[in-house]
C-alpha cells in the first residue's frame, strides 16, 4: 500500500517532470521561433529600408556595417565610401539604425540649409546623449515636436545673449587684449606655443562666461576641461571598440557603469559636468558682486548673471542653465584652440602664403602696431588667410554633432527615414576636388575670384566649418572674430618655420596628415620655430603685452574649485539641488532629509 503510494507519486512526479520538460522545451522552443522571426522581420525591414535609402554597403543582422568601420577617422573612409559608389550620399548601419553621410557642399546645403524646417532636429545619441548630458544641452538636444521646439528655442535663445552677432562685438576688445598676451607669451616661450592658445581660448570664453580671466596654461580649467572635452569628442566618433560600440548596441548602456565597455565613459553618471559648472557660476556671482562699481562698468557684464536673470523667466532648471555655461567651455575652448595650432601647422608646411600674408600686413600696418579689424577692409589675403585655415583642416571634421529628420523625407528619389543620423562629412566637403582643387594644399588664393584654383560653393563664406541650418554653431561670430585678429596678429609678429635638427641644420618635416582621431581633430604635436619678425615688431609686442596684461587687470581672479576633486569636496552638495530664487540668484536647497 505504502509503496504502492510511493510508487504511483514517484510515477506522479515523474510525469510532472516530462510534463515540466515538455513545457520547458516547449517555450525554448517557442522563444527561438519567436526571436528568429523578430529577428528576420526586423532583418528584412532594414533591408526594405536599405533599398529604398541612398546607397552604402551591405549590412549584417543587429550589427550592421559597424564592424567594417576602420580603426580610425572614419570619414577619410565615408569619402572613398562616397568616391566608390560614386554618390554624394552614403547609407552606413550603425548596428541597427542607419546613419547618412553627406559627403558633398552643395547635398549638404540642399539637406540641411533648405530644409533646415525639418533637419534641425538630433538623433537619439547613447554614448555622448544619453550617458552623457542626457541631451538636455543645446548642443544634443531634439527637436522633435512643438514642446520639444519650444524648449531649444529658449535655450538658442539664451546662448544667443551670450555670443550672438550682437554681444560678440563687444567681447573684441578682450579677445584683442587677450591675443595681445599670446603674441608676448610666444616671446617668451615659444616652445610652448599650443598651451599659450589653449589660455587664449580658454580665457576668452572664461571673461565673458565668469568676468574672470585664466592667467596661467596651467590652471586646471584649461588642463582638466579640454582634457574632458578630447576625450569626449573621441568618443562620439563611430567605431567598432567599446564604449563607441554601445552605439551599436545600445541595450548595453543600461547595465550598470562598472561593466568593462563603459570604459573612459564618465563613471558619475549623468549628473556629469553641471554641478562643476553650476558652482563656478556661482562663485563668478560672488566675485563679479566684490567688485567695485567703477570695475564693474569697465567690463561686459558676466554672461552668467545675464543667463540666470533671463533664464528664470523661462524657468529652466539650474542643470540646464549650467549646461548654457559650460558650452562655452566644452564648444568653445577646444574647438578654437585647436583652430589656432592648425594655423602654426599650415605656416610649417607652407611658408609662401605666410609670406605673402606678411608682405600685405607690412604694407598696411607696420612695424610699430599690430593689426586691428579696422585693418581688415585692406587685407583682403589675411581675410583668405584665415578662411584657408578654416576650410584646409577644419576642426569639428564630422560637422560637430549628427542632424536628424523629424519626418520622412525624401531626396534625390532616396528616403532618409525620421530618427536616422545625418552627418555632414566636412572632411569630404572640404577635400573635394571640384570645389577645392589640389585640397592637401594650403593656398590662400583659391578664394580670389580670378585664381585659377577658385570655384563655386554654395554660401558666401566659401567653407561649412560651423555646420549648417538653424543648428549652426552658436559661437561662429566669436569663433570667426577671434581667429581674425590671432591669426592676423601672429603673422604680423612672427615667422613660423619647420624646426631644425640642432647637431646637423636640417629642417624636421611636419606631417600635414598627423590629426588626432577625434571629432574634434587638431594637429599631433609637432616641432616648429617660432620667432619675431624683426627687433621693432618684437619691442612693439612686449609693449602691447604689457599694457594687455595691465587693461585685462579687473578680470583677475582665482577658483577655489577644480574638476577633478570637485565630487569629492562636493559630495554633500549634490545630495541638494541648486534652485534660482525670484532675484536671479542661486540658492542651495536640501532635497531630502
Ligand atoms: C573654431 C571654433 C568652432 C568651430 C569650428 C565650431 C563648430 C561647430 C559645429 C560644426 C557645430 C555643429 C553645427 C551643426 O550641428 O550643424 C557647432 C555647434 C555648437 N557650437 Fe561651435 N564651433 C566653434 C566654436 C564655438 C564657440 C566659441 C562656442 C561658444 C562660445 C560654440 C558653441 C556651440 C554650440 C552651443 C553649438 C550647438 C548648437 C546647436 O546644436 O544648436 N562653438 N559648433
Ligand atoms: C583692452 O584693450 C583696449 C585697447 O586696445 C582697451 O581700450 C580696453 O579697455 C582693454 N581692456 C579690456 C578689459 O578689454
Amino acid at each position: 500500500m505504502l509503496s504502492e503510494t510511493l510508487l504511483e507519486s514517484f510515477a506522479l512526479v515523474k510525469l510532472q517532470a516530462v510534463v515540466r520538460d515538455a513545457s520547458l522545451s516547449n517555450i525554448v522552443v517557442g522563444f527561438l521561433v519567436l526571436a528568429v522571426t523578430a529577428l528576420a522581420a526586423d532583418y528584412a525591414y532594414m533591408l526594405y529600408l536599405r533599398s529604398r535609402m541612398p546607397p552604402g554597403p551591405f549590412p549584417l543582422p543587429i550589427v550592421g556595417n559597424t564592424f567594417s568601420l576602420p580603426e580610425n577617422k572614419p570619414w577619410i573612409y565615408f569619402e572613398e565610401l562616397s568616391k566608390k559608389y560614386k554618390t554624394p550620399l552614403i547609407t552606413f548601419w550603425i548596428g541597427r539604425n542607419p546613419t547618412v553621410w553627406i559627403n558633398d557642399a552643395w547635398c549638404a546645403h540642399e539637406i540641411l540649409e533648405k530644409k533646415a524646417q525639418i533637419y534641425s532636429s538630433r538623433p537619439r545619441m547613447v554614448v555622448f546623449g544619453e550617458l552623457g548630458s542626457g541631451q538636455s544641452s543645446l548642443v544634443t538636444m531634439r527637436v522633435r515636436n512643438q514642446r520639444e521646439r519650444d524648449h531649444w528655442r529658449i535655450h538658442r535663445k539664451l546662448m544667443h545673449i551670450g555670443v550672438g552677432i550682437q554681444s560678440v562685438r563687444g567681447y573684441r576688445e578682450i579677445q584683442n587684449n587677450e591675443s595681445k598676451i599670446v603674441a608676448y607669451d610666444f616671446l617668451r616661450e615659444p616652445k610652448e606655443y599650443v598651451k599659450h592658445l589653449e589660455r587664449y581660448a580658454t580665457s576668452v570664453v572664461s571673461i565673458i562666461g565668469f568676468g574672470r580671466r585664466v592667467a596661467s596654461y596651467n590652471d586646471p580649467i584649461i588642463t582638466e576641461v579640454i582634457a574632458l572635452m578630447q576625450l569626449a569628442a573621441d568618443l562620439n566618433v563611430p567605431g567598432k571598440s567599446f564604449p563607441m560600440l554601445m552605439e551599436t548596441f545600445p541595450i548595453l548602456a543600461k547595465f550598470p557603469r562598472f561593466m568593462p565597455w563603459f570604459k573612459g565613459v564618465n563613471a558619475r553618471g549623468q549628473k556629469g559636468g553641471h554641478y562643476f559648472f553650476h558652482t563656478l557660476a556661482e562663485e563668478a556671482l560672488e566675485q563679479y558682486a566684490q567688485k567695485s562699481p567703477s570695475e564693474q562698468a569697465a567690463m561686459p557684464t558676466p554672461y552668467v548673471k545675464t543667463l540666470f536673470e533671463e533664464g528664470n523667466k523661462h524657468n529652466l532648471p539650474v542643470a540646464e542653465l549650467s549646461s548654457l555655461t559650460g558650452n562655452l567651455f566644452g564648444a568653445g575652448a577646444d574647438t578654437s584652440s585647436s583652430t589656432l595650432v592648425t594655423f602654426i601647422l599650415a605656416c610649417c608646411a607652407f611658408p609662401e602664403p605666410m609670406k605673402k600674408a606678411q608682405a600685405e600686413i607690412d604694407r598696411v600696418v607696420g612695424p610699430d602696431r599690430s593689426p586691428h579689424w579696422d585693418d581688415s577692409p585692406n587685407l583682403p589675403y589675411v581675410n583668405a588667410f584665415v578662411k584657408e585655415v578654416f576650410r584646409w583642416r577644419s576642426v569639428a571634421i564630422i560637422g560637430g554633432q549628427p542632424h536628424s529628420p523629424t519626418q520622412d523625407d525624401v531626396y534625390n528619389g532616396w528616403l532618409i527615414p525620421a530618427g536616422s543620423w545625418v552627418q555632414g562629412n566636412v572632411w569630404a566637403i572640404h577635400h573635394n576636388e571640384r570645389e577645392f582643387p589640389d585640397p592637401d594644399r594650403f593656398y590662400p588664393d583659391r578664394f580670389f575670384k580670378d585664381n585659377d584654383h577658385h570655384r563655386p560653393f554654395p554660401g558666401e563664406r566659401g567653407y561649412m566649418t560651423f555646420g549648417w541650418g538653424r543648428r549652426v554653431c552658436s559661437g561662429q561670430a566669436l569663433a570667426e572674430q577671434g581667429t581674425w585678429i590671432t591669426v592676423a596678429r601672429l603673422l604680423w609678429g612672427f615667422n613660423v618655420r619647420k624646426a631644425r635638427d640642432p647637431q646637423t641644420g636640417r629642417e624636421i618635416d611636419v606631417d600635414i596628415f598627423a590629426f588626432t582621431n577625434g571629432l574634434n581633430m587638431r594637429p599631433q604635436p609637432f616641432q616648429c620655430e617660432i620667432s619675431p619678425r624683426s627687433e621693432e615688431i618684437r619691442e612693439t609686442i612686449l609693449r602691447e603685452g604689457k599694457q594687455a596684461l595691465d587693461d585685462l587687470k579687473i578680470h583677475d581672479g582665482e577658483s577655489r574649485y577644480k574638476m577633478s576633486t570637485f565630487y569629492q569636496q562636493q559630495r554633500r552638495k549634490i545630495a541638494e539641488e541648486p534652485v534660482i530664487d525670484e532675484h536671479g540668484n542661486i540658492k542651495i536647497v536640501k532635497i531630502k532629509g
